[in-house]
């Protein structure tokens, strides 16, 4: 496994693979990765000639400065793991590297990019839109890899990648869950072992959520039963429930909106540290 910091390195190294007709995979990271994050790996190294790994915090996606200084770094017992599952490639540069002058680009992300994540973050998927656009020029991967539970950013990055006219696949990877229901998430090393304990009543809300719309329940009654669930634990905040079309990522107020099954998406303060989570609720009949 090469450990590579810098931009033209990374060109020459994918230029190289390209000329000899290897298929190329993308798994963008911020790093401190987890059993989530290896999965990931894991499906790129079976579909893939060779897989290139980025780790990279990318300051023009955080909206809180507290967030970004916080966010745990861990480089060397990532590339430990990454080199254990046979990455090729990790590219970990500097920002500088990435960012040797401001990035003005604003993408029209459009109404995908508005809601939850969006709305509570102003900024975030622009800066989201702006990193994996430049990893995605340097990479040009044949698939890149993007978990299932940040699934906003996937809706948005396909949209980034439609404007852009990036010809790669988008390959979602499902969410890799503690055996206690918690979804894996680099935020987790954040937790006190009492955040740690109540953390994974958000699944259960989750779970629960889904049994009530099969009782028949509104989708209204179906989110204020569940913001009610989680906020009754003490400890944990529900920023936002919403259930959304899978495809728009827009609040449908009646289950016949997402005939194929709708997304509820949650993020929940516990403590400090804020927590996200989704789940699929099962296709009408
Ligand atoms: O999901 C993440 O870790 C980040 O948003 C990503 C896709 C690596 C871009 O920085």
């Amino acid at each position: 496994m090469e450990i590579i910091r810098t931009v033209e390195q990374l060109r020459s190294a994918v230029s190289q693979a390209r000329e000899a007709a290897r298929t190329i995979g993308l798994v963008p990271t911020m790093g401190a990765l987890h059993d989530g994050h290896l999965s990931l790996v894991e499906r790129a190294r079976k579909e893939n000639d060779v897989v290139v790994v980025s780790i990279f915090v990318n300051p023009t996606q955080f909206n809180n400065p507290d967030d970004l200084r916080t966010y745990p770094r861990t480089e060397q017992a990532d590339c430990a793991l990454l080199e254990k599952a046979g990455v090729d490639y990790v590219f970990a540069p500097s920002v500088d590297e990435i960012y040797p002058e401001p990035d003005t680009r604003v993408f029209d992300l459009g109404p995908v990019a508005e809601v939850m994540e969006g709305a509570m973050r102003p900024g975030h998927f622009n800066g989201v839109a702006q990193i994996v656009s430049k990893l995605f020029a340097w990479a040009s991967p044949t698939r890149a890899y993007f978990g299932h539970k940040d699934i906003q950013q996937i809706a948005v990055i396909r949209r980034m990648a439609a404007l852009e006219g990036f010809a790669g696949e988008i390959v979602p990877c499902p969410i890799k869950r503690e055996d206690d229901g918690l979804a894996m998430s680099s935020r987790n090393t954040r937790l006190t072992p009492a955040q740690r304990a109540i953390a994974p009543a958000i699944y259960r809300a989750l779970r629960a959520a889904v049994g009530i719309a099969q009782e028949g329940k509104s989708v209204q009654e179906t989110i204020d039963a569940t913001v009610a669930s989680v906020n009754a634990v003490d400890g944990l905040e529900t920023e936002y429930f919403q259930i959304v079309h899978p495809d728009t990522m827009q609040p449908i107020a009646e289950w016949a909106e997402a005939p194929q099954g709708a997304i509820g998406c949650i993020t929940v303060y516990c403590g400090e540290v804020r927590l996200i989570d989704n789940i699929t609720f099962p296709a009408q009949s």
